[in-house]
């Protein structure tokens, strides 16, 4: 299973990806992860883009398909692989497209910009484990504190609400057109009568177990 998931910032994208690659056993492979953990190793490169991701920006697009690549390389990647924040501009999908790499299912979950300053501005995290919580809709055992670790939860410098006004901006300009771009694929693949890529829409403002179960019905579960 070669999926990736599309949307807004807040859309669910990175809580979907936990049950999803949990399910069909795959990698999760999310750029914004991958580039939060040069920042905290305070490698050349999370100093190179620690200042672009607090403000909201794209980092550019050479970097992150260096980055991908790289990740695909690994022996993991081999069973499959699950892309959350990836591609993000139309040279980051002509690039995986170039590269040959297949693509079951892109999925894109909708979610109303509202809605999205909502969950960003409840949402804390686990930075060791990328676990996601939300103070209000999914809210950890004890305020601020990981229920498997006991360890403290943060809040993203990204989360800001006039930061997330920007990424939602960022987000309708640069990868909104990649909406266009897949579906055409897949209405080409469909059209050759070719199991190609297919594309679904996901309506992400339901609560997290229906977007879940909309998820499974949509693009199957693993064969057992
Ligand atoms: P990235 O880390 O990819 O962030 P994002 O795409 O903006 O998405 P988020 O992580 O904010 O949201 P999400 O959809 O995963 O929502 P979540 O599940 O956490 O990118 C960050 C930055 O890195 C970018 O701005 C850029 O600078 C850089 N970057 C990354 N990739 C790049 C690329 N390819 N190219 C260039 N630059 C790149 O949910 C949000 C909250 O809502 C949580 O609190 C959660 O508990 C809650 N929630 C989730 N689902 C529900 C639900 N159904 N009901 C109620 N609450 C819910």
């Amino acid at each position: 299973m070669k999926v990736i998931l599309f949307g807004p910032p807040g859309a669910g994208k990175g809580t979907q990806a936990a049950f999803l690659c949990d399910r069909h056993d795959i990698p999760h492979i999310s750029t914004g992860e991958l580039l939060r953990a040069a920042i905290a190793g305070a490698t050349p490169l999370g100093e190179r883009v620690r200042g672009i991701m607090a403000a909201g920006r794209l980092v550019d697009d050479a970097t992150v398909i260096e980055l991908v690549r790289s990740r695909l390389a690994a022996d993991d990647c081999k069973r499959g692989f699950l892309f959350d924040g990836f591609p993000r501009t139309t040279p980051q999908a002509e690039a995986l497209h170039a590269a040959g790499v297949a693509v079951d299912w892109v999925v894109e979950i909708q979610v109303p910009a509202d809605l999205v300053v909502d969950r960003i501005s409840g949402r804390r995290v686990h930075p060791a484990s990328g676990r996601i919580y939300h103070v209000k809709y999914d809210p950890p055992k004890q305020p601020d504190i990981d229920d498997a670790t006991g360890e403290a939860l943060v809040q993203r410098p990204d989360d800001r609400e006039s930061t997330v006004r920007d990424r939602l901006r960022v987000y309708q300009e640069q990868t909104g057109p990649l909406a266009s771009f897949y579906r055409e694929l897949a209405e080409a693949a469909a059209n050759r009568d070719e199991q190609g890529i297919r594309y679904g829409v996901i309506d992400g403002s339901q609560d997290v177990p229906a977007v879940q179960a909309a998820i499974a019905a949509l693009i199957g579960q693993p064969p057992t």
